[in-house]
């Protein structure tokens, strides 16, 4: 403010050395800074990426339950939704369905627009599953937007596998990455698209050239600052997360018998499954009537929600101990 810095935001050359000296610190995945493109937001991002891949009508692909915008955007762009549904394995685990992604994939849609780590299962897919995904994209002809917005928020146990480092990747996929839920900075405004290969930087480089203009310059600081001076910040975080997930399971299996879930291995999220309790909205509905407690409604992301809940437990002890009370007595 002293230095009147409150004009537009210069991204470059900061924000791609930035994204690059995180992503091999953290990953070991090796960024080019130069095919780093500072973007308004992630989901700006992934539109203007839809717009650039694909015609109105075309067919683009996802995956639920996921983040509930991601139906919008595909809707945002007249594109049309064809969804290849996660699948839980015989131990409860999400996972992407490489059945149903390659019958999707037969429609030659124009996108698949991946979740990794998926919102709201939290999964953390593995790289022999991005590896498939990669081999199905090159096959069927299809360009992969692959949102890694959660990729800072892998907790212990699991180890996060980029796509672009996947082989075969940097042809057919872009990345979409930001610190604002790593460092909930979402207000300020500012993501980044991360290319592989000069195919794929063609593609973004269609996108609108006045976009430069809606990225935030706040944002654009406080990115380049969470990525180079952020990481003893996220370390206690993840620490902390890790704490409440543990805290969480302990107090689902001690009151909320009715409840099932898989611990996510990223994010601050927990997708419980209340099918015991009612489907569509009605468990959501349950706790928030009898409980008071606002939880996420499954059905917003999609068919496989219907029963389901999303919990943020990126909270304190106190007060999670307290929503979990609060569930337990409105079942009782
Ligand atoms: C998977 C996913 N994508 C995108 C967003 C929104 O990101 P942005 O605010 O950068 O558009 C969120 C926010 O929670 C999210 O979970």
């Amino acid at each position: 403010m002293s230095r009147s810095d409150t004009g537009y935001a210069m991204p470059a050359p900061d924000l791609g050395r930035a994204v690059a000296s995180f992503a091999d610190a953290r990953w070991g995945w090796p960024v080019e800074p130069g095919l780093v493109t500072a973007v308004t937001d992630v989901s700006t991002g992934c539109v203007e990426l839809l717009r650039a891949c694909c015609r109105p009508g075309e067919p683009v692909v996802i995956s639920p339950p996921v983040y509930p915008p991601f139906f919008d955007w595909v809707a945002e762009v007249g594109a049309r939704l064809i969804e290849a549904p996660l699948r839980q394995d015989g131990s409860g685990m999400w996972r992407l369905d490489l059945d149903a992604v390659r019958d999707a994939f037969r429609a030659r849609p124009a996108a698949y627009i991946l979740c990794s780590p998926h919102n709201p299962v939290g999964r953390v897919h593995d790289r022999g599953e991005l590896e498939a995904v990669v081999q199905l994209a090159h096959e069927y002809g299809v360009r992969v937007i692959s949102n890694e917005i959660h990729a800072p928020l892998v907790l212990e146990g699991a180890a996060f596998t980029p796509l672009l480092a996947v082989p075969g990747a940097a042809e057919i996929a872009v990345s979409l990455v930001s610190v604002s839920k790593g460092w909930n900075l979402a207000g300020l405004k500012c993501a980044a698209i991360v290319a592989g290969s000069p195919a794929m930087q063609a593609v973004v480089g269609r996108l609108p050239p006045d976009g430069r203009w809606r990225i935030g310059h706040f944002g654009v600081l406080a990115t380049v600052a969470a990525l180079t001076a952020g990481q003893p910040w996220l370390d206690a975080l993840l620490a902390t997360l890790s704490m409440r997930r543990r805290q969480l399971g302990d107090l689902i299996a001690a009151q909320l018998p009715d409840v099932r879930w898989q611990p996510p291995q990223a994010t601050y999220l927990a997708w419980l499954d209340c099918r015991r309790i009612g489907d569509g909205e009605q468990p959501r509905n349950v706790f928030l009537d009898r409980g008071r407690v606002a939880l996420e409604p499954g059905p917003g992301f999609g068919t496989p929600g219907s029963g389901f809940v999303r919990l943020n437990f990126g909270t304190s002890e106190a007060v999670l101990a307290e929503a979990i009370d609060r569930m337990a007595s409105a079942l009782s």
